[in-house]
């Protein structure tokens, strides 16, 4: 039997790493799609033939496409896992106060490349992903997708990471359940503070030690994902060695509950044609 494959998006370092060595020991083939062509090349000799980097921005759809449709030739005809897992923090600070204008005196465009890595990314990656986990022998697969405890709380230092990460949830809570019926599975981890290249050096070194959630917890997610052909769209926080499961927040009252449990034929029934171009 051939075995299983799977895509890390930021699988060069940190989380995304040690998501790749731990679907290795679970017997998987692991694409890593990164942007880090040395670290790259010297994790897939290191790791061994089961590896291949494949140097990738995920925030255009062009080479996110490419890395689908290699993977998908390398793995024999199979796709089985994505982990959704690049990010950055945000390029341009919103609260910028020196003013950058074009030649008439008007505002420049705010780099929004973290929207565009995290949940743009995120979102064509599930769309190349169901393409071919459909052609699979026997179609479906799961998805893993990074978001944050950003994603929960306010993070006023990267509103736009913040926001894509919220946006993240909301991706999973809403199209989780609507693939299972392909059996396809998508949930998201909300890790905490984990020690890897993402925050500032500086930050890393005066972290206090009693607030870092360590890897074995972030994999220990993934297990509970891996593991289970049922459980989608779920949320679950990553705090120090504790997984949560997290729920939308409550129904303020019987209206929004019926409107959020009870209404979903009235919805259908009104996309039912395509939206008007
Ligand atoms: N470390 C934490 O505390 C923490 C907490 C919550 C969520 N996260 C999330 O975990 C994920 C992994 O981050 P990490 O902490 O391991 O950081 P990291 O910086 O160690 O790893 C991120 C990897 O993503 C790659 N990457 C960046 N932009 C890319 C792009 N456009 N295309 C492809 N690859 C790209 C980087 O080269 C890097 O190898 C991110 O989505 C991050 O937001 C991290």
């Amino acid at each position: 039997m051939s075995q299983p494959v799977g895509i890390v998006t930021g699988g060069a370092s940190g989380i995304g790493l040690a998501i790749t060595k731990h679907l290795l020991s679970r017997g998987y083939k692991v694409i890593i799609a990164d942007l880090n062509p040395a670290s790259g090349e010297r994790l897939s000799s290191e790791l061994g033939p089961n590896v291949l980097y494949h140097h990738t921005d995920v925030s255009s759809f062009t080479q996110q496409r490419a890395l689908f449709s290699l993977a998908f030739k390398w793995g024999g005809n199979r796709l089985d896992f994505l982990a959704a897992n690049a990010g950055i923090a945000d390029r341009q600070s919103l609260y910028e106060t020196e003013e950058k204008v074009d030649e008439d005196g008007l505002p420049l465009e705010l780099d929004l490349k973290t929207v565009q890595v995290i949940l743009d990314a995120a979102l064509q990656g599930i769309w190349l992903f169901k393409f071919y986990a459909r052609k699979n022998k026997v179609p479906g697969g799961k998805i893993v997708i990074t978001a944050s405890a950003a994603g929960l709380y306010p993070m006023p230092t990267n509103p736009q990471y913040a926001a894509a990460k919220h946006g993240l949830v909301g991706l999973t809570r809403s199209a989780g359940p609507v693939f299972l019926k392909e059996n396809i599975t998508i949930n998201c981890i909300c890790p905490a503070f984990v020690i890897t290249g993402l925050a500032p050096p500086d930050i890393r070194d005066i972290w206090p030690k009693e607030h870092v959630t360590p890897m074995s917890t972030v994999i220990k997610a993934f297990d509970t994902f891996l593991d289970n052909d049922q459980m989608t769209g779920e949320t679950v926080e990553l705090t120090l060695d504790e997984l949560h499961f997290r729920k939308h927040v409550d129904f303020p009252n019987e209206s929004q509950e019926w409107i959020h449990t009870q209404s979903s034929a009235l919805w259908e029934k009104g996309y039912q044609k395509p939206p008007a171009s």
